[in-house]
């Protein structure tokens, strides 16, 4: 039932995470009367703070964070009232009573319901964290625990903290958020794949010649250098959200909708991820970090001259990479994948590049034209389209081809549903209990493994980043990465 009573513990209350995008999703999961009435929330944070002032603290990041014309005056009275708020030091264990003593207040010992636990603190802190609620007595067969990206900085971190988690909580009651898989978009990919028999029988190597994902994003590093040196865009980017696209992109068909059938064919896929050698290195990878430039006539600052940088590093904000899943189903077909910061559009999206017809009777100046592509938009305006041949029109055009998709347009299409952020997808699932839509541990594992070797190899080969001008699509080279296969990156929508 997505509308039981939940006591909801969030940790990181003041955090950019809680305020950015916490209170908005669970603000709109309210407005639109997903939470029962009897919800509450207890923010958890160092410092001392009235109950009235971080009421008034939440209040000001809806304003900011929520459209207007969504806040209305009685949803907002609404969800403040259920907020409540304790400082807590996390790091000892001392005063972590006070919340199984809030829980027995708000709910006069009359109701039992589960309590869910969002720790949108650093994972260097999830372990005492957990050992704390459970030492306090906290926590009981009904208690979740929400954890945030990124679960270590390698196979071997990983495995600590998951192991960490692992002392306190069962698995199927931890939930690890990978923000994208709550995207409409992304789920999308299963209803598209599973639902639509004209794609099913398509979607293999027979049909797919290539596959392409792009992330770009607009921003840099916003602020948070300390954290993004150390981890780069293979370990922030990558190493989640994009090998969950692929994921979603290339597994067999569950069985059913649950979570275990979907995440077991997830794993077999990054099982089946095709390993980089410092032989293919040079030719399949190309890192890249930008350097001075602008956006939209905004001029912006290299990454080394960011707030706090350090000069000397050679931390990658670009990588574009070709991969593939060794199986069955997709030997021989490239995965394209590039992600980076400080790109001239934020942008998303999937393109799946089916194969040639086997015999051309066209114009041969066309022939490169002659293909269907199936555009995936996961942000912005979210749509799919599929691009189909058609004969131009024109009494003097004979049989020349025109390129035109067949477009789906979420927002036109179905005007009037507010296409959800992701965090409130993903409140809503844990609040049902459902995982579905979080990462289980061994993907956690298998997508570590694949990115460590991919860093080992980098380390041998000692290749610097390729620099490339903020605003721009990246080093040179990622594009001859494309091209030296007689591909390019899509650009049409
Ligand atoms: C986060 C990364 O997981 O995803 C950020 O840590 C990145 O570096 C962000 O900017 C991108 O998310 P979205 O939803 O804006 O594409």
């Amino acid at each position: 039932d997505s509308r039981a009573v939940i006591d909801l513990a969030l940790f990181g209350a003041l955090g950019d995470l809680s305020l950015r995008k916490l209170y908005p999703a669970l603000y709109h999961l309210d407005r639109e009367g997903l939470l029962h009435e009897d919800t509450r929330i207890l923010g958890l944070a160092r410092q001392q703070l009235k109950i009235d002032d971080f009421r008034k603290r939440v209040t000001e990041a809806l304003q900011e964070h929520v459209k207007s014309s969504e806040l209305d005056r009685d949803a907002l009275k609404r969800f403040t009232a259920r907020l409540d708020y304790l400082h807590l030091d996390f790091g000892t264990a001392e005063g972590y009573q006070a919340i199984a003593e809030w829980r027995t207040a708000v709910r006069h010992e009359t109701t039992i319901c589960p309590l869910v636990v969002y720790l949108a603190v650093p994972a260097s802190l999830y372990g005492d964290i957990c050992q704390h609620l459970q030492g306090s007595g906290s926590l009981d067969e009904l208690s979740r625990v929400v954890v945030e990206k990124p679960i270590g900085y390698d196979y071997e971190t990983s495995c600590e903290i998951n192991d960490a988690i692992g002392s306190v909580f069962p698995e199927s009651r931890i939930y690890r958020i990978d923000h994208y898989l709550g995207k409409e978009t992304v789920q999308n990919l299963i209803a598209l794949r599973f639902a639509n028999p004209l794609f099913g029988t398509q979607w293999n190597q027979n049909h797919v010649s290539h596959v392409e994902i792009t992330v770009a994003e607009q921003v840099g590093i916003e602020g948070r250098w300390g954290y993004f040196d150390k981890a780069g865009q293979l370990r922030d980017m990558v190493q989640n959200h994009l090998l969950q696209l692929v994921c979603l992109i290339a597994m067999d068909p569950p069985a059913n909708l649950d979570a275990d059938a979907i995440r077991d064919e997830k794993v077999k896929v990054l099982k089946a991820l095709e390993p980089f050698s410092e032989n293919s290195l040079g030719r399949d990878v190309v890192r890249g970090q930008y350097i001075a430039g602008s956006i939209e006539g905004q001029s912006l600052p290299g990454y080394l001259e960011e707030e706090g940088a350090n000069r000397e590093s050679e931390t990658e904000t670009f990588v574009a990479m070709k991969t593939g899943v060794a199986n069955w189903r997709w030997a021989g077909v490239p995965f394209y994948l590039r992600t980076g910061k400080r790109m001239p559009e934020k942008l998303s999206q999937i393109v799946i590049h089916f194969r040639q017809q086997p015999h051309y009777i066209f114009d041969p100046d066309q022939r490169n034209l002659a293909a269907n592509k199936l555009v995936i938009r996961l942000q912005p305006d979210e749509g799919i389209a599929l691009e189909v041949l058609t004969k131009d029109s024109g009494l003097d055009k004979g049989m020349r081809l025109r390129r035109g998709p067949l477009h789906l347009d979420f927002g036109s299409a179905f005007p009037k549903t507010r296409i959800p952020d992701a965090y409130e997808r993903l409140l809503l699932e844990v609040m049902k209990g459902q995982q579905y839509l979080f990462v289980r541990r061994d993907e956690v594992e298998h997508a570590w493994h694949w990115c460590d070797s991919l860093i080992a190899a980098w380390k041998a080969l000692g290749d610097p980043p390729r620099r490339y001008p903020a605003g721009s699509w990246g080093p040179v080279a990622s594009i001859a990465m494309i091209t030296q296969d007689g591909r390019s990156w899509y650009e049409d929508y």
